[in-house]
């Protein structure tokens, strides 16, 4: 059975979206279902943010058709590995885990980079080479991803 994997920021705009793109470009001889969600609610229905699809499209990657959704409980049990982009992202998952289980599910995504720093930043404010950074670090984790999934 497929693994599924969901990454998680605030607006499912900026930077889960090129998560679940940048994961998805990588395993396409391993079987995962990937999907992002935003703890908000601000842009359910939107498309990525035309940055997070311009950088994406700069790497050969294809975003444009995810749709913003915000993160449900149901996703506890429907995902097998939840990945935060950052600590209040991983603040706001945890509050609504219903149980152990569900909480185990649930980290960040760069604690899979011990020597990078912790959070993704939130790009949403800054220019284009927010964009870039947010890609490289994203592009790493699921680099990572991968190997756990190949080997785990
Ligand atoms: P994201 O970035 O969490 O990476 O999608 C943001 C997108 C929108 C907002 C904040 C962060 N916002 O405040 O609308």
């Amino acid at each position: 059975m497929a693994t599924k994997v969901l990454m998680v920021c605030l607006g499912n705009i900026c930077r889960s979206p090129l998560a679940e793109g940048i994961l998805q470009s990588k395993v396409t001889d391993i079987s995962v279902y990937i999907d992002s969600a935003g703890t908000a609610g601000y842009h359910v229905g939107s498309k990525p943010d035309p940055r997070s699809i311009a950088v994406a499209l700069k790497n050969r990657i294809d975003i444009s058709r995810q749709r913003c959704r915000q993160f449900e409980v149901a996703d506890f049990e429907e995902f097998d590995l939840i990945f935060a982009m950052d600590q209040s992202n991983l603040d706001d998952i945890l509050d609504l885990a219903p149980d152990e289980i569900s909480r185990k599910k649930v980290s960040l995504l760069l604690d899979l980079l011990p020597e990078s720093e912790s959070e993704v930043p939130d790009p949403y404010y800054g220019g284009a080479d927010g964009f870039d950074h947010v890609f490289d670090l994203i592009n790493l984790a699921c680099d990572q991803i991968c190997d756990k999934l190949i080997n785990p």
